[in-house]
């Protein structure tokens, strides 16, 4: 089983495991802000009743407990409001990477909680699971996605053709890589 995440307070916001009895808040988050996230993801389209938010969340404690996923949720501080997740995914100690994902509800955009909570989850990586490089895919066109990126100090590594569906397509995706060094 993965360490447990040691940065769980953030200046505005708080960083835990979702909990079932939370999928209802989830599916009302996720449907309101589904056109913002369905532009650029795949699964939004499919979570559309409280049965798929609860497996969503179960898919994310399993994650962890198989040492593959640590997928939170993203909860602000001064409302204790569920406004996102950030995840770590496809944990390879052997390759030392992983991969960094991360959603924040549209009506919460804009004010630098996925650069806050990102570079939570970065530290996790960097000092907790001493791993060498985190990537991030991010489809082409996703500009306020690639601006998080920039901002945490990712360097643009090329461009993945079709790499993943979203909707009816699939489309290409930028690939983003931080090295340890370099956090
Ligand atoms: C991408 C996303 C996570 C950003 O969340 P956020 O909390 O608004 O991000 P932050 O406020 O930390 O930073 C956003 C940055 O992008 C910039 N930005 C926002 N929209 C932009 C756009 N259309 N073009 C260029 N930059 C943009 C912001 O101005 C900000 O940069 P700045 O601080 O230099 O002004 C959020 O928009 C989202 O969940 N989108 C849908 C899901 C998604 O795309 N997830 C990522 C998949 S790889």
């Amino acid at each position: 089983m993965l360490p447990s995440f040691p940065f769980a307070n953030t200046p505005r916001l708080q960083l835990r495991p979702m909990v079932s009895s939370e999928a209802r808040e989830l599916l009302t988050v996720v449907s309101a802000s589904r056109a913002e996230l369905g532009r650029f993801m795949g699964w939004p389209r499919d979570l559309v009743d409280s049965e798929q938010a609860r497996r969503f969340i179960k898919l994310s404690r399993d994650g962890w407990l198989l040492s593959r996923t640590v997928r939170l949720g993203v909860y602000e501080r001064a409302t204790g409001a569920l406004t996102g997740n950030i995840e770590l995914d496809g944990i390879d100690a052997r390759r030392g990477q992983a991969e960094l994902g991360y959603w924040i509800r549209t009506d919460r955009c804009g004010r630098g909680y996925a650069v806050e909570a990102a570079r939570a989850m970065l530290r996790y990586a960097f000092e907790v699971l001493l791993l060498h490089k985190v990537r991030a895919d991010v489809a082409v066109g996703n500009h306020a996605s690639s601006r998080v990126l920039e901002k945490l100090g990712f360097a643009q590594e090329g461009v993945l053709r079709e790499d993943r569906p979203v909707g009816s397509a699939y489309v290409d995706h930028w690939r983003f890589g931080l090295l340890a060094r370099e956090f």
